[in-house]
Order: C-alpha cells, then structure tokens, then sequence
C-alpha cells in the first residue's frame, strides 16, 4: 500500500541526515500543499537557516509523486501530483475491493469488553464498554492483528449467597422462561430486605461459602443463573452483531489467588493489615493499596484481574490487552497494573496492559421509554430506536420493502454511532432523537448517502472497469479531496488503535460522507460523456465501499435501500 509520508522521507532521508518519517505532516487547510516539512531540526547540524535548507531541498527532490514544492518560513510544502494519486488509489482498490484498507500488523491484542454482572441487568453503562469495545476489537483485527475479543463476566460474589436463599425460598413463584433477569434482580432485592434479620443474613453466608466448597446445589443454581442471564444478554449481543472469542466468569480466576499470594510473598511485597493481604503501592505513586486477600480469606475483584492477567499472558502471549470500562474504573486498573509488576511476568505482559476509559452517560429526562425499577436496559434503549427509526424510514418511503430490517439498521445504527461521536473520555447525553435525525453528523446521514449511491449505481447497465477511467475527468478538487480520504483510511484506522479512540473513524465517515454529497450536488454523476460518467462512477463506489467497511467496524449494518 502505498504510503505518501514514507515516500517523501525516503526522498527527504537522501538528502538529510535526521529522522523525517514523523516530522512529516499532512496539511489540513485547503490550498497549502498536502504534506509539509519543517526544516527547523535541520538548522543546527546544517549551520543554516531553516528557510534557507529549505529553498536548497526544495530545488534537489523530484519524483513522479509530487507535483510541486514550495518553501514557506522554513517549511517545505509537497504538493501530491493529483493525477498520481488517484492513479494509485484506485489501482490499489480494484484489487483489494472489500478488503480496500485492510492491514498485516503484526502482533496479538486483547480485547476485553462488555463484562456485564450475571443476575443484574445490562444497563447503559454496559452499552459503552459493549460499543466502544467492539468496534476496537474490529478495527485491529482488520488491520491484521491477532485478536481476541474477551467478556469477563460478572459471576462471582457474596451476592450469589444471598440470590441461591433467596431463590430456595420464592423461586417457585417466578417464571425465568422470559426475561429472567428482572426477576432475579426482583428476587435478590427481596431478599435484601429480609438481611436485616441476622439468621437469614447468616444463612446467605453459608450458601455463599458452600458455593465456594463446590456444593452441589448451590453451584447447579448459580449456573443456572448464569445460563439464564448469558441468554438474555445473548439476545442482546445478537442484535448487537457481537461475539467473544472468550467468555470467563471471574469465578474461574478464584483458585489462583494462592499462586498470587506465594509470587507476592517472594518478593516481599506482601503486607498484613487488620488481617487482610495487601500490596502497598506508595513507591508506585498511588496511596490506595492494593488488598489480595480479605480478612477472611476470600479474593476481591482485583485479585481475579491479576489471575485473570496471568492466564491471559500464557494462553494468548499478547502485546497488547486492553480493558474498556468505565473512568470509575480507573483506580481499580491503576492498582492492578502496578501489582502486575511483581507478579514475575515478562516486562511485555506488563506494559501491553491498557485502561481504555470512558465518560458516563446520562439520559435526557424523560426521553427513554421503557423506565424499569432505576436502570434502563440496553435491548429497551435499541428497541424504541428500532421503533422510531421504523416511524422515520417509512415516513420517507413509504413503499420501501423490508421495512423492519431497515428500521433495525437505521436505529441500532443511531444508538452505536452516537456513542462512537465523540472521545469516549467524555461524558455524554443519551438523546435518541437527535441520534435518528437524517441531516447533521450522525449514522442515518451517512447511511443515506450510502443508499444515494447505491441508487445510483443500481441504474447503470453494465459495470464499469479501471481501465474505462480517464484520470483527466477527476482533477477537479472535490474528486481530489475524496480520492484523499480514500488513501487515509488505513491511516485513520491506524490511528484509531493508536488512540484507541472509535470517534477517529466515525468522524472521517462523516467527512467523507459530507464530501460525497458536495460532489453529489456539484457534478453530474451520470454525465452524458461517458469518460466523465466512468471516472466519476468509479470514484463514487469506492466511496460507497468505504462508508460500508467503515460502518461494519463501528458495529454498524448499511441498508441498501431507505
Ligand atoms: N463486571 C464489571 C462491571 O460490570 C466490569 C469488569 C471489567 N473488567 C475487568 N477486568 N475488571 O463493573
């Protein structure tokens, strides 16, 4: 694939003797040029001015790739020969097509995301963990890194005494065929309020530890309560389009806390305060320590995350992991993470490890349908989008055909793009509506103008071929600003995972899609010069195709028609 700034440094690196590849910078203002230079770095070692190497570099560089060069201020502006590009462009889309952007990074990433609690609902705070994640685990894998997509589930804690008590005593009353977790959260607050009474509180202790001994009965319940809730999240995960290549409950991590314990003893990292185990993490820069083990010998959450990082160092040997949860997380991962480092694992587990964060999420009063007990379920959010997005697509058309799965497009569309807009650092406010409006930077906007060139292309008689182009019918700027776009989706995808930041890509959607309809309203697609039409036309799917593959790794299914 061909890769413009490393062409311009290896032309910069003949002539110069420092490091060019990351001083190279593509030019964002229209007019400028498209790569600059700034020859500052140089001026020390050359003895001159930075203005003057550049007049001097801007006279010795020729190559078929750049048009032209000019020197401004000590900067080097490189203006890509359009015809060139676009030539290049295209070549290497005709034969790639689908795959047009894909990748061979090496290397092997986890991908931890969604992890909900079994027994509780899938609550909008799981949404983002579920979104964000997803979308990353797409992005690397299609840049050609070997991923595995994990959901460390929720499936341990004293909770689970109390839900086995409360289950023996009411769970006749309740049909877990249908929606199984509202009634185990129903069941679990239930028997909360009878903890008061210290015997039942007592009894729900007992279950908790015959759990942990193995008992038959109770851990044949808390399966089943697993299975239940893993099948109605399911449900989600399948609208969704998600699948793990792992899922591990945090139960499974329990027996290695022992194997924790004795590699921190070693080396003397573990300390007994009130009788628990902690790891003191104050040369670390942080004051919290890190408790293993609680007073009375079980493991906490941050225990089964440093078990859960051994395995996942054995079983995948990664050089990256990354977590995607909440910023209330953060202190939780800062913890585990510099445990981590007395855990005797090979400095590459360590540093591969990655806190991927995000904001809340907060609802517009009054603008979610479905209000059940103080949480709003994920699958209620997706389906009041599915409905409004139905009364909205079939208001625009209303003869369209498969209505329902356009609607399912357009509204899951709405709900993931949204949460995909912005840095995932910033809180944000779930608002429905705006996520559903067609005009404006959101996922039905882009989906239309996909549809818009379909349409299009659905009109032409035969197909049209690369060597039907005629380079000279695109040399307009809107042709050569979108023939730019196209070149940087890899390099958008690349820095997608660099940041582990989806908005990345869900902003050039929108730019590219803004860009495709200025040159909509601009140019006749269908000229009547067949040269023009082909080169247009052309120009045009890849467009299409782009806005599809780039919507797929968001998470995101196209309609054909809307
Ligand atoms: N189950 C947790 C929750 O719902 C999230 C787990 C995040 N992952 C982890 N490795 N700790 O809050």
């Amino acid at each position: 694939m061909l890769d413009i700034k490393k062409e311009l440094s290896d032309l910069l690196d003949e002539k110069v003797s420092v490091e060019t590849y990351n001083l190279i910078k593509e030019i964002k203002e229209k007019d400028k040029g498209d790569y600059t230079f700034p020859c500052f770095a140089l001026a020390k070692e050359l003895h001159k001015a930075p203005n003057q190497i550049a007049d001097e570099l801007k006279d010795s560089i020729k190559s078929e790739l750049i048009e032209k060069i000019e020197s401004i201020n000590g900067y080097l502006n490189f203006y890509i020969n359009k015809e060139y590009l676009t030539k290049v462009v295209f070549e290497e889309y005709e034969n790639t097509k689908n795959e047009y952007g894909k990748g061979n990074e090496k290397g092997t990433v986890c991908v931890e995301y969604s992890s909900p609690n079994i027994a509780k609902p899938f609550h909008i705070g799981h949404m983002r963990t579920t979104l964000i994640g997803h979308a990353l685990y797409n992005v690397y894998k299609y840049l050609g890194y070997k991923t595995i997509g994990i959901n460390h589930l929720g499936d341990y804690g004293t909770q689970f005494g109390k839900l086995i008590e409360g289950y023996k005593l009411w769970g006749e009353e309740y049909d877990l065929s249908t929606d199984p977790i509202d009634k185990l959260v129903e069941i679990y607050v239930r028997i909360n309020q009878e903890c008061e009474n210290e015997e039942v509180l007592e009894r729900c202790r007992n279950n908790f530890k015959l759990l942990e001994e193995g008992d038959e009965y109770c851990v044949s319940l808390w399966k089943k309560f697993s299975e239940l809730s893993m099948s109605e999240f399911n449900q989600t995960y399948e609208k969704l389009g998600i699948k793990f290549d792992e899922i591990k409950g945090e139960a499974s991590y329990v027996s290695d806390k022992d194997n924790i314990l004795n590699i921190l003893e070693k080396n003397n990292k573990l300390v007994e305060s009130q009788g628990a185990k902690i790891v003191d993490l104050e040369n670390d820069g942080i004051n919290t320590p890190c408790i293993i083990e609680k007073s009375d010998g079980s493991s906490i959450y941050a225990t089964r995350d440093l078990a859960a990082i051994r395995y996942r160092s054995k079983t995948y040997d990664y050089d990256k992991s990354i977590y995607v949860t909440g910023y209330e997380q953060d202190l939780h991962f800062k913890q585990v993470f510099a445990v981590a480092k007395y855990l005797d694992l090979d400095p590459k587990y360590v540093n591969g490890l990655e806190h991927v964060s995000y904001g809340m999420y907060r609802l517009k009063e009054g603008k979610m349908s479905t209000r059940k007990g103080n949480f709003i379920k994920l699958e209620d959010i997706l389906n009041d989008a599915i409905e409004k997005a139905k009364a909205k697509v079939s208001d625009k058309n209303p003869d369209l055909e498969d209505i329902d799965d356009v609607a399912k497009k357009v509204g899951i569309g709405a709900v993931v793009f949204g949460d995909l807009y912005n840095s995932r650092i910033k809180d944000e406010i779930f608002d429905i509506d705006e996520m559903l409006e067609f005009q404006g930077e959101t996922c039905p906007y882009i989906q239309y103008m996909y549809v818009r060139i379909k349409s299009i292309l659905r009109k032409l008689d035969k197909e049209v071929l690369i060597n039907d182009i005629k380079y000279d019918k695109l040399h307009d700027d809107l042709s050569y600003d979108l023939v730019k776009q196209i070149y940087n989706f890899n390099n958008t995808l690349k820095e997608v995972v660099d940041k582990n930041e989806p908005y990345i890509l869900s902003r050039y959607l929108i730019k590219l899609a803004q860009t495709y309809s200025d040159y909509y309203n601009t140019y006749k697609i269908l000229s009547d010069d067949m040269d023009e039409r082909n080169s247009r036309v052309y120009l045009i799917s890849i467009v299409a195709n782009i806005l599809k593959t780039g919507c797929n790794l968001l998470g995101i299914e196209m309609p054909e028609k809307m």
